[in-house]
């Protein structure tokens, strides 16, 4: 077995001197472990799986060879290819990793959860982890909302508070209340009830003959801003369009959804706090239901544990009639190692579904729903946040991630440079951007041990929350140099120098 040479990698930010013999050894063991010698193995494992897998949100072009990359093992902030090369992850493998891969505590607690129960199903059963889940979140949210209802993929939970709400409304006497609302541009994932409030074409449009479709209102995306206008200002002509169609079809709207803060998918588009205070008094004036999915800006992406909080200018603790009616969590709330998904909902919604006839009754169920590894491992991802007091941390870090970030924030390339928490976003502009942005983007970035994928010309990081300022740092000259690689040459003055 031929091994590559680790010296390339030792240099940057976070593995140094007998971390990389260690680094070394476990990356032979795995490989060892797997069978593959690096180089020619990674590249078939990839072949392998293109014939093999059907990978999600990837296109099958008949002249494209392309496999994709074969990791074999994480630590950290990094993932480590077959061929000994390592990646930055900096989009936290699709949002969900909060403390690095192969988190130590996170482990421990679920080998100590394997040794005692895997599974069983949470239909007449239950069991300490998700008991104990369900009372620590509610209790971050003062005891606002609660009756926590499991599922597994954010999508599900998306499509629990979707029936829930129009249930709510049938049981309390009101079936007419169906229709919902999204916002522009938003996503709640891509099962074929999410879809109906999602407003993303390419994942939408395809399946429109299967779609109910939701009303779609205005975003309050900061970008919209016309000049003089402040992000509130744009936050307040949303919300002028959504009362519009609120008083015109209340007797009709079941729910208003929004992800607060940050639209993720829409290209991380962020918006002034205000939006979720105006959406929530609208809601109350026309008795609607306000479903806020943080699947994405929960679990303290944004500053805050519930991006919820920083509403009301993040007035401490909220009182209880300002939260959203249901709250959806995913990703983040295992730390990134399971697929786990829940809604929290307020008291009167469960209390509608209090009845003897089965038709009252919320009948819907996922056989991994509340699985013990994953709660188990949503409750170690707690226990994080309580001893190391990381939302205080991630201050700090939100300074280093702006400083890291600086000159490309400078740069004469990008436009609506942005950041909330640890989000850092910003868009190139189109005349230097040019086709296929994001993908060249993407290989370019991995050559320089960087794993981002920009959503068409939005460049964004949101990286795990274990890095330091020098790979903060490290990653935005990782960022600036492949913006070098891939796009027209431009004066820091703005000025595009073609090439002759
Ligand atoms: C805001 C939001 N809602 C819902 C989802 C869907 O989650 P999942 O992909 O786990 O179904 C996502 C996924 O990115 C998301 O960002």
């Amino acid at each position: 077995m031929t091994l590559p040479n680790l010296s390339a990698t030792v240099a940057q930010p976070g593995l140094a001197g007998n971390g990389a013999r260690a680094d070394g050894q476990q990356r032979r063991a795995t490989l060892d472990h797997l069978s593959l010698s690096p180089g020619r193995d990674a590249q078939a494992l990839g072949q392998r799986s293109r014939n093999a897998v059907w990978h999600p949100c990837t296109r099958l072009r008949p002249d494209d060879d392309a496999v994709p990359l074969a990791i074999v093992r994480g630590v950290g902030p990094w993932l480590h290819d077959a061929d000994g090369r390592r990646y930055f992850d900096a989009t936290s493998s699709w949002w969900v990793n909060l403390f690095g891969h192969a988190n130590p505590r996170i482990n421990a607690a679920l080998a100590s959860q394997l040794e005692t129960l895997e599974h069983v199903m949470l239909a007449g059963c239950t069991h300490a982890p998700a008991v104990e889940l369900a009372e620590r979140l509610s209790a971050l949210t003062g005891g606002a909302l609660g009756n926590v209802f499991y599922a597994s993929d954010g999508a599900s939970a998306v499509e629990i508070a979707l029936k829930m709400s129009f249930h709510y409304w049938r049981n309390t006497g009101l079936p007419a209340k169906r229709e919902f609302v999204c916002l522009r541009h938003g996503y709640h994932g891509e099962t074929v009830g999410a879809l109906a409030v999602t407003d993303v074409e390419v994942f939408r449009d395809a399946y429109d003959p299967l779609i109910r479709r939701a009303h779609v209102v205005m975003s309050p995306d900061a970008r919209q801003a016309a000049p003089g206008e402040s992000a509130a200002d744009v936050a307040a002509r949303a919300l002028a369009e959504l009362e519009t169609l609120l008083r015109e079809r209340a007797g009709q709207i079941a729910a208003l959804i929004v992800e607060p803060l940050v639209q993720g998918a829409a290209g991380m588009a962020m918006y002034d706090p205000s939006y979720l205070d105006g959406a929530r008094a609208l809601c109350d004036r026309y008795r609607i239901h306000l479903i806020a999915d943080e699947i994405a800006v929960g679990c303290g992406r944004t500053g805050t544990f519930f991006a919820w909080e920083q509403s009301r200018a993040g007035e401490a603790p909220l009182p209880a009639h300002l939260w959203p009616d249901f709250l959806c969590l995913s990703k983040g709330i295992s730390g990134g190692y399971l697929p786990l998904s829940l809604v929290l909902s307020r008291p009167e919604i469960q209390r509608a579904f209090v009845a003897d006839e089965l038709a009252r009754s919320f009948l819907h169920s996922h056989s991994y729903t509340g699985n013990p590894l994953a709660c188990r491992a949503a409750l170690a991802t707690l226990d994080l946040f309580a001893q190391d007091d990381v939302l205080a941390r991630n201050r700090e870090r939100a300074h280093w991630l702006a400083d890291g970030m600086a000159a490309l924030a400078a740069d004469a390339r990008l436009r609506h440079v942005r950041q909330r928490g640890l989000i850092w976003a910003a868009d190139v502009r189109d005349d230097v951007a040019g086709a296929d942005f994001a993908a060249r983007f993407h290989h370019a970035a991995r050559e320089r041990e960087l794993l981002v994928r920009p959503i068409g010309n939005t460049l964004y990081v949101m990286p795990p929350y274990v890095f330091d300022a020098a790979q903060a740092r490290w990653l935005g000259e990782q960022m600036m140099a492949t913006l070098d690689d891939v796009t027209t040459d431009v004066t820091t003055s703005g000025e595009v120098r073609h090439a002759a």
